[in-house]
Order: structure tokens, then sequence, then C-alpha cells
């Protein structure tokens, strides 16, 4: 796109159901903010938008956790993000909800106008449903084991262990969260987006228009969801919360959250213009617009591939790109807040920022650590000591302690002054410092605009380590010491001394805009300590040495960040380890309390019992699943002195390829049974850990089939 007319940037609207941690906060809200910050002072035209996504079974089960209604848990949870965001210098233009009037109106007429052009499809499917609690399972509602990655408690639409988006038939041993039980099938109708319908569109779009400049991780799992072949997607549900289905007797469906929950977007935008008096419809329809949506890496389908093919044929502009970053882990181990292993926005403002030595400072120093290390193209990790080292080492010993000096030495050595410049004594060193000012600026520009935030930031400490070391090179300081008869430095040496602290002054105020869109609070306390109105941060202003007047006074330093401390570090990672723990024994107390203890040790029997057991080892020569009989695996066992036929209820756990070769256990005088028309002639042993895993019972060491096992 040339120059845009203007900007509509988005980050994704986070469920309102809980408390959200820092890894969301690096994902999707952070580098959106120093983007919009960055166009703020490029004056560009930009709105921010996002709000609390507030529908969808994300909140009513969480309200069945409470014991509440759904919108209470909204309610509570909206204000603690909205705060929470503000608290850390997000800077949305409007921070809408989902569960607002406007909102519904707008997801409802979007739903109309396609339902009516003829891009929706009725179908009839039979969905999984509850019979105890009477209602139809869908995403949340039901879990079961993640055919990609074998966790067990994933959910009907997505594993949060590996990230994979699902539909609930995918699931191995589905079963309801509302009872527990296996699910039966049930007629349902509902309304279909017929993806599969716009995949030459979507190819051309992302493929071709857009391979060089979204990043890779999108490209890659837009071909991978591509490749596989898109389905119709339901885009209504069987629930009491949400928007309604704006159709006749449609009465108990509403849209599916990740129908309506992007259209937030719109509804955001339109709230805002109405707030500002302005027009909102030329951010949706204006083909000047550039469009941004900032997410992590679980939303990437929604708004690379569902959300652009509503949009398109809604007749709305198309996102112009989808930074989407990775995940953030923790202390080796994946952020989850359901697990205990988080930092939660809410914990990090109460732990840090509102202590009596935190403040906005402890604001930007989290701002930091989350840009240095985000995980813009793998997955990253925050580590309590990397926090300590980012913060004590680049910000304190090098930007901090930069402007710090500056500082001092100016009003040590120039009476609080900006000192004047003069031009015939400019040297090499001089030349080169105002030369990387240049320079650092158009490379944070670029890295800005293609999404690097990373980089942006390593060149703005960068700069400030360089003026390190034109400080301790130039050594102002010891120039100060050739003195005159008065007992002052000489007038050559105060000429040198004033043009040192003359650039070091100038290349603090360019540090002020440079570090503006990543540490706003910063910035404003360095314009605070320059004496000079927001203003001067206009982008359009670095790069220049006019930013302070010759003459100006400028305030006593101010320290811009304090160092943390080894206890605070400490004290950090054993509440996060007693956070976990105590989580898990809830867990474990809440299943004792629902699950009636399965008894350790069956009844005792004789030996004679147990000697009628004939116990044999023999090797499974060949394997294969039974038709319509998705647990069962039909092997053939050789034990030596024959070979049997068993059926065997593995097929969840095994793929027949992997366990061919195997020796086994077989209890082999037991009697035939016929399993779906198959004779079955003994049974394999296997054992069974506490996560319901199967193992073979086998010899430590191979041995011949056919011996006997007692
Ligand atoms: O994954 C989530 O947290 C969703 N609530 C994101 C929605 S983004 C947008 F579509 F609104
Ligand atoms: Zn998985």
């Amino acid at each position: 796109m040339t120059t845009p007319k203007r900007y509509l940037v988005t980050s994704a609207l986070p469920y309102a159901n809980g408390p959200k941690h820092i890894g969301h906060l690096a994902g999707a809200y952070l580098p959106a903010d120093i983007y919009v910050r960055y166009l703020r002072a490029q004056k560009k035209d930009v709105v921010y938008v996002c709000g609390s996504d507030e529908h969808g079974a994300a909140i009513t089960i969480q309200a069945m956790k409470e014991n509440t209604t759904p919108k209470a848990i909204v309610d509570k949870y909206h204000a603690m993000l909205k705060s929470n965001m503000a608290d850390l210098g997000i800077s949305f233009d409007i921070y809408h909800r989902t569960s607002e009037p406007l909102h519904h109106e707008t997801a409802q007429a979007f739903f109309t106008d396609l339902n009516d052009k003829g891009f929706l499809e009725q179908h009839e499917t039979e969905q999984f449903y509850d019979e105890q609690a009477q209602t139809f399972l869908a995403d949340r509602y039901i879990v079961g084991t993640c055919p990609v990655c074998g966790y067990d408690n994933a959910f009907g639409d997505q594993c949060e262990k590996c990230g994979t988006s699902l539909s609930p038939e995918q699931l191995i041993n589905p079963r309801s969260t509302l009872s527990g039980n296996t699910p039966i099938k049930k007629a349902t109708k509902h309304w279909y987006l017929p993806l599969n319908k716009h995949e030459d569109f979507l190819r051309k779009w992302i493929l071709e228009d857009h391979k060089n400049d979204w990043k890779s991780n999108v490209l890659g799992q837009c071909k991978s969801w591509l490749d596989l072949g898109l389905q119709p997607r339901a885009v209504t549900r069987d629930l009491d919360w949400g928007v309604p289905v704006p159709v006749k007797g449609a009465d108990s469906k509403v849209l599916y959250v990740w129908f309506d929950a992007p259209i937030g977007y719109i509804s955001a935008t339109k709230q805002w213009a109405l707030d500002h008096d302005k027009d909102w419809k030329p951010y949706w329809n204006d083909k000047e617009t550039k469009l941004v949506h900032f997410i992590g890496k679980d939303n990437i389908v929604f708004h690379a591939i569902i959300f652009p093919v509503m949009l398109q044929l809604h007749g709305n502009i198309l996102p112009d790109n989808v930074p989407s970053n990775e995940f953030m882990n923790l202390e080796g181990d994946k952020m989850s807040t359901s697990r205990g292993w988080s930092i939660e926005m809410e914990d990090y403002i109460n732990d840090f920022v509102k202590q009596p030595n935190g403040g906005e400072q402890l604001v930007d120093a989290l701002r930091y650590y989350l840009t240095a290390i985000a995980p813009e193209t793998k997955d990253s990790e925050f580590t309590w000591k990397g926090f300590q080292d980012a913060v004590n080492s680049e910000l304190v010993a090098v930007f901090g302690n930069y402007i710090n000096r500056a500082f001092v030495l100016m009003h040590k050595l120039c009476g609080g002054k900006v000192p004047k410049f003069h031009n015939d004594l400019m040297d090499d060193a001089d030349k080169q410092l105002l030369a990387d000012i240049l320079t650092t600026k158009a490379t944070i520009e670029k890295s800005i605009e293609t999404y690097h935030f990373r980089d942006g930031l390593a060149e703005v400490i960068a700069l400030a380590r360089k003026g390190n070391k034109y400080m301790q090179d130039k050594q102002p300081w010891i120039t100060a010491k050739q003195i005159g008869d008065d007992g002052q430095p000489t007038e050559a040496a105060q000429a040198l001394i004033d043009n040192c602290m003359h650039i070091c002054l100038q290349l603090a105020a360019n540090l002020a805009i440079f570090i503006n869109p990543f540490l706003p609070n910063t910035a404003k306390k360095m314009c605070y300590m320059m004496k000079v109105v927001d203003k001067m941060l206009d982008w359009d202003n670095a790069g220049t040495t006019k930013l302070l007047s010759v003459g100006y006074s400028l305030r006593a330093p101010e320290l811009l960040f304090r160092k943390i401390e080894d206890a605070e570090v400490a004290a950090q990672i054993e509440k996060l380890q007693q956070k976990s723990n105590q989580l898990k024994m809830n867990e474990q107390s809440t299943d004792a309390a629902e699950t009636p203890a399965a008894p350790i040790l069956k009844d005792t029997i004789q030996f004679d019992d147990f000697a009628k057991i004939d116990l044999k080892v023999g090797t499974i020569t060949a394997a294969e699943k039974v038709e319509k009989a998705d647990k069962l695996l039909k092997l053939t066992v050789d034990l030596g002195f024959e070979i049997r036929t068993i059926v065997s209820g593995i097929a969840l756990h095994f793929t027949p390829d992997a366990i061919i070769g195997k020796q086994v256990v077989v209890v082999a005088n037991l009697a035939p049974r016929k399993m779906r028309g198959i004779e079955s002639n003994g049974m394999i042993l296997m054992a069974e850990d506490a996560a319901g895993k199967l193992k073979f019972v086998a010899p430590n060491e191979t041995t011949n089939n056919g011996a006997g096992v007692s």
C-alpha cells in the first residue's frame, strides 16, 4: 500500500472470563501499542480499538465455575481487563465490550446481510448432545484427547496444549464438561459460512499478494489450512448466551462467538466515532485505510482466513497485515493461568507498579523486557532473572545511566543550561554521533513499520550505548581541570566541554523521541526533566540537534529506573511455585471429592485361582483397525506354539504400524469371545497410568515366544 490515508489498528479482544497474563500482553497488546504510539508521533490518522470478548462458552463455563451468572462474570472481568491494560500503558482509543447493544445490532446486521445475499448455507448435522444436561455440546462444552498431541483435556474448538484448532468430532474419547458423560449424537440445524467456496480468493490474497509482507509464521499456518482444504464452518450455536440469531424461529440459537467477536472491532470503531463526533465508515470501507490486526498465534486462522472472507462478502476492506506473535513461555514451562503457571497483569501491577518503590517506571521496565524478548519469530521465555538482568544491565546501566550522567554533568560543568555549540570545533566523534542519530531514526522506522519491535528497541539502547562511549571518550570532567587564574576552566576548555554537553543533551532529547513508542512513561519523565512539552516527542523532530535551545535551563536529573533486587526475583519465583502447587492440590482434592475412590485392590484370591491363568509371551506380527470400531485393533500374535487372533481395545493409544514386532504378555487360556464379528482368542496385558495412558506389559528382555509367565 502506498502511504495510507488512515490506520485502523486492532488487538485481539480478550475473553472477559478471568485475569490475563503477561504473555497475552506481549502477544497482541504491547506490540500494537508501540505501533500506534509511533504512528501518533508521526501525526497519522490512527484509531486503535479493542474490547472484551464477552460471549461464548469461555464465559458461561467460568460462570458455572464461580457459581454465578455470565453477566456477573463479564462485568467483573471486563472492569479488571480494562483497568489492567490502562495501568500498563496500553493506549486504546476505545476499549469496548461485545455485550453492548451497539455490538449486538452490528453483529446481527452483518449476519443478516450475508444471509440475505445468499452467502451463508443452512445444514442439518448430527452434533454431540449431553442427555443429562439436555444441551448440545460445542466448543468448550466438550473435552477429549487431542488427536495431534495426545493432551487429554483438549476443548472441542482448540487444544490449549499444542494450539491446534479442532472440531468436536476430532476429539478422541469426547466427554461433556457439564456432566462428564459420553455424549450422544443428535440432529440440529445451523448456518454455515462456506469457506470452501473462497479458497481461490484466499490463496491468491494471502499466498501471492502478501507473500512478502506477512510474517512467515502466519503464511505457514494459512498455507497448511489451505492445503488441507477448507470446510464450511458453522457460524451459529445452540446456546442461550450470545448474540441471538436474527432469524424468525431461531430462538435458542446465537451467533458463534468467533463470528461475532471480530465484528466487535467494527462496533468498537462505531462507538469511538460516536464518542468523538467522527465518521466510522471510512475506517472499514475506504481502500486507503490500512487495517492491521495484532493477535497471538492461536488466533491466526480466524483473522487471516475466516474474518477476511466475512469482510470481503460484506463489502469491507481487508487487513493489510495480521502480525501474530508466537507464545511466551515462563520459567521453562508454557504460561497458563489455569495451571497457575503465569504472571497475571493484575499481579505484576500489585507487586511492582503499585508498591511504594514502584510507579510508572516499573510499567516501562516490564514493557522493556517483554519487547526485548518478544516471541516475534519463535516462542520465547520469560524468566525473573532475565527480567532483572535486562532492567539492571540495559535500562539502568545503559539508558538510565546515559541520561543521568548527561544531566549531572550539564549541571556541574555548564551551569544547568544547554550550552552553546561551536561549529568550528566540531570533530569526527561529534559528526559520527550525529550521523548515528540519523541512521538510528531510519532503522527504527523500518523496524516498527515491518513489525520488528525487538530490533527497533535494541536500536534505541545501542544509540544510548554510543552516547555513553562518546561521553567517556571525551571526558569533559577531565577537560574541566584545565583551569585559568580565576579557578574556572579556561575558555578553550569550556568551549570543548560545551560542545560535548550540547551534543549529549541533544542526543538525550532524540532518545526521548525514540524511546517514546516503547516506554512512554520514560519519555514523559525525560520531557519533564528537559522542561519541554510532549509536542517535542513528534517523530519528525528526531534527527536534529536543535531540539533544546541554547541557554535553556533544565531540571535536575531524576533516576529513570531503579534496579530489580535479588530478593524480588526470589520472592516472585517462590510465589509462582506456590501458586502452581496450590492449584495442583486444589485440583486433586476436587477430583477426590467428585469421584468416588476406586478400591486400590480387588478381593483376595487363593493361589489356586491365580494358577488357573495361563500367561504366555508372544510377538505381535500384524495389526489392523477394526472397521466401525474406534477403539479396537485386530492383532495377530505369534505365541511360538501357535498363531492367534486377538482383538484388543487399544486403537486410541497405538497406531497399528507402531506395535508390529512388540513382545507382549497374553492371557492364553481365556475363553474365546466374539468382538465385532471377529473371534478373539486371548487378551493382551496392559498397564494403565494415572492419566489413563496404556503401556504394554512385556518381559524386560526379548525372550522366546511361548515362554510362560508366572
Ligand atoms: O482467543 C481469544 O481470547 C479470543 N477472545 C480472541 C478474539 S479476537 C477477535 F476476533 F475478537
Ligand atoms: Zn494438542
